[in-house]
């Protein structure tokens, strides 16, 4: 099939490549003259395992273009996704700015085509509920062709997004017409391995869908960072909670795993926008609240905890950060815990050195000289007198521990992603503060004078 996709930022790039990849060919529209440099270069402007490969594969066979123009973009287009961004606003509340203003250029696009023309307009940005309706409704009164419009919300995870998109656990459909529904189903006819992963709905089930599939995910998260403070306090191991209550079929093992806060572009914003949509109905959501609430407690605790345990005054001691991404295998710091115990660590005195495997780019541009950046983990510890482990990347978890506990000012680790073996801990002689489970306790070798 023809397909446009506008925006090809992260969701629009694996949206498109995707699509391409299973056999339609796809016009990818960026605004953005360096960036549909890069893609129209053949390069990928975003780290996502096997994205770039796919995505020159696919240019290269002519199935993937790019282009500014809306216009020749969305002139054959059969189904046209608008995958640009709704970022939130200082309020929390969604900009839809850059929604609307694709929408009037895909309207004015169409507005040249006759009126026996059929096109199937895609919102794939997360978006409030109504949207699609009202866009639905613009559509119709501002232009003559045959316009139907579908919400189809994206689960992708940063890290796993091709994979996501190719082996869908469902997808979802919202919108009145069955036409268009026919013509999402024929779009995606290649992944949808079990009729019933084809999902239809109304438009306000659909949108409201993405919303609440990231709030329980992150309801999860923020009801076990919870339950750290418990465990800690009564001496449990959240670990073997996990364990007892994932092996519930009714509960389920995902999403369950402690840690020192989720981040990320989609959690924080999609749960903030969620209250704001409860707000508009009138409806105060206190539980939507009390996920993000617990989320900025339990980052606050975590830098907490190293200024309580450090053994001596926070005040001029070196702590060395491990990761700043918001989660493993990304280059994004969007919201990542690394930023609020970043700034509470320099705020009451420390000096920070700071690593990841790739994200120091993206963190140096906020933290810019207020940090050491070290380009591995072992010298960043080097003389630190705690090392805070913030982002889970495996590499973390296989270093030289008996090397730099020995030249560490004092072998002190606060792991925040409960990822390091506690054996190890154990051998090679740290003091180890996880998240949620028994510290172990060595008499710290203290080099420094507390
Ligand atoms: C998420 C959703 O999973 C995805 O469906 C949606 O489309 C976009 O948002 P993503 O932000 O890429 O995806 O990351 P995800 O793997 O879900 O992790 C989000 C955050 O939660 C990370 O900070 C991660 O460290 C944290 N997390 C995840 C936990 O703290 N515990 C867990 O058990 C799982």
């Amino acid at each position: 099939m023809d397909v446009t996709v506008i925006g090809c930022g992260y969701v629009g790039l694996v949206t498109g490549t995707c699509l391409a990849s299973i056999g339609h060919t796809v016009r990818g529209v960026e605004k953005d003259v360096k960036k549909l440099r890069t893609l129209s270069d053949g390069h990928c402007p975003i780290f996502e395992p096997g994205l770039q490969e796919l995505m020159q594969e696919h240019y290269a066979a002519g199935q993937l273009q790019f282009t500014e123009n809306v216009r020749s973009a969305v002139r054959d287009a059969e189904v046209v996704f608008l995958a640009v961004g709704t970022p939130p606003k200082p309020d929390g509340t969604v900009d839809m700015s850059y929604l609307e203003a694709a929408g009037k250029e895909v309207c004015d696009a169409l507005a040249e085509n006759g009126d026996d023309y059929m096109v199937t307009i895609v919102i794939k940005s997360t978006v409030p509920a109504g949207t699609n309706r009202k866009l639905y409704k613009f559509l119709k009164e501002q232009t003559k062709a045959h316009v139907q419009v579908v919400s189809n919300p994206e689960f992708l995870r940063e890290g796993s997004a091709v994979q996501d998109f190719l082996s869908p656990d469902r997808i979802v459909i919202g919108g009145e017409s069955p036409e268009a529904f026919r013509i999402m189903r024929r779009l995606y006819d290649p992944i949808v391995k079990r009729e019933e992963a084809f999902m239809t709905m109304n438009w306000e089930s659909a949108e409201l869908t993405k919303y609440a599939a990231n709030a329980m995910l992150a309801a999860r998260i923020s009801f076990m960072n919870e339950m750290t403070v418990l465990c800690e306090h009564y001496g449990a191991d959240i670990e073997e909670i996990r364990k007892g209550i994932g092996s519930d079929f009714r509960i389920g093992p995902a999403f369950l795993r402690a840690g020192c806060g989720y981040g990320g572009s989609c959690f924080p914003k999609d749960v903030a926008a969620l209250e704001h949509i409860s707000k508009a109905a009138n409806y105060e959501s206190l539980f939507v609240n009390a996920i993000q609430t617990v989320n900025k407690n339990q980052k606050r605790r975590f830098a907490d905890k190293i200024i309580e345990k450090l053994g001596r005054p926070i005040q001029g001691a070196t702590i060395a950060v491990w990761g700043l991404a918001f989660k493993a295998d990304t280059d994004d710091i969007r919201e990542s815990a690394a930023i609020d115990v970043i700034r509470h660590l320099i705020d009451k005195g420390a000096h920070v050195r700071a690593h990841d495997f790739k994200a120091m780019e993206n963190m140096k541009a906020i933290f810019k000289e207020e940090v050491e950046w070290c380009h591995d983990p072992v010298s960043a510890a080097a003389g630190a007198d705690a090392v805070a482990l913030i982002t889970d990347w495996p590499q973390y978890t296989t270093l030289p521990f008996r090397k730099i506990a020995a030249t560490m000012n004092t072998p002190l680790i606060f792991d925040g992603r409960n990822c390091l073996h506690r054996d190890i801990m154990r051998e090679t002689g740290f003091q180890y503060y996880p998240m949620g489970r028994p510290c172990i306790e060595n008499s710290l070798r203290l080099k420094h004078k507390v």
